[in-house]
């Protein structure tokens, strides 16, 4: 079997990948390679381009279409998880293990960082957003990252030296929960990270950690997601034990080329509504939209 894909099947696949690229935050290029990649090894697909070189009747084949409508679907959940799948993850885990602390700790860490959605969204934006929610966490003695991912291997730890004693990381992905404590043991010091689901209670991560109050509490893009894949969890997220919150969303879709800005800024001041939690001020970067908050009396 060649390795090349049958022209037919590259004229379409260029077809199909440009249509995603208008709908779906990815580029056409990156597109019509997977398209391609996951066609050459459809043997039934291309049997059939070989019998039907005519771009217009292929098209029409059932087999085609449901080709097709599968390549979309592919890129779209490819887009839509957070971190990528195993190998790609477990070679950069790896790689911050071996890193000396340092200039190779710090692009080991931001590497990971990139790959997984929520930082990589963040990244062209990082400094601005760091400079924003400085006056939640520029302070703290202790601060808890709930539903972290990746974000605390972009931290500026450099930057509250000294006066900060805990990071706490919490997170259900146990992958990135491996990735932070590879980062505390590459730079010991006040990071540390727990696998832990909103689920479980406050009580629960208490007894990991032995602390019971926070200074600040980050749920950086976590409240809309909860709010929408498991809402009977958002009391229990208003309910975080820190003073202050900084509450953010994203302004773009995760997949779709989509502004929701306006869903997102709805969705967490009706959390800071619903739960009596102050808002004190709000900010945007490109990429992501905040409120910070604090408990009434906090
Ligand atoms: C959109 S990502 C945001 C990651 C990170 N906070 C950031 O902004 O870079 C949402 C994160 O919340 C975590 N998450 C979702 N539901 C959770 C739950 N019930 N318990 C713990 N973590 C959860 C996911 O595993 C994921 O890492």
């Amino acid at each position: 079997m060649s390795d090349a894909l049958e022209p037919v099947l590259a004229q379409l696949a260029e077809q199909v990948a440009q249509e995603a690229a208008r709908r779906y935050r990815i580029g056409a290029d990156q597109a019509r390679a997977r398209i391609e990649g996951s066609w050459l090894s459809h043997q039934a697909l291309r049997a059939l381009a070989r019998k039907t070189p005519s771009p217009r009747a292929l098209a029409r084949t059932r087999l085609y279409r449901q080709a097709a409508s599968q390549a979309k679907k592919d890129i779209y959940y490819r887009l839509r998880r957070y971190r990528p799948q195993s190998d790609e993850f477990s070679e950069g885990l790896e790689r911050l293990r071996r890193a000396a602390a340092g200039a190779e700790c710090q692009a080991a860490c931001e590497a990971l960082a990139r790959s997984h959605a929520s930082t990589a969204e963040r990244w062209p934006d990082l400094d601005g957003f760091l400079e924003r929610t400085h006056p939640v966490w520029g302070d703290c003695a202790t601060l808890l990252d709930i539903g972290c991912g990746l974000m605390p291997l972009l931290f500026p730890f450099d930057r509250v030296d000294g006066r900060l004693q805990r990071y706490v990381a919490c997170d259900r992905d146990a992958r990135c929960i491996e990735a932070i404590n590879a980062y505390g043991q590459v730079t010991p010091g006040v990071l540390e990270g727990h696998v832990w689901d909103i689920g479980d209670g406050w009580e629960a991560l208490a007894t990991q950690t032995g602390i019971q109050r926070y200074d600040a509490a980050l749920l950086l893009k976590l409240v809309p997601v909860v709010a929408r894949q498991q809402p009977r969890l958002l009391a229990m997220l208003a309910d975080a034990p820190a003073d202050w919150l900084v509450v953010t969303g994203s302004r773009q879709a995760l997949a779709r080329r989509q502004d929701i800005s306006r869903r997102e800024r709805a969705v967490i001041g009706s959390f800071a509504k619903r739960h009596g939690l102050v808002v004190e001020s709000e900010f945007e970067t490109p990429s992501e939209l905040g409120l910070l908050m604090r408990r009434p009396g906090g």
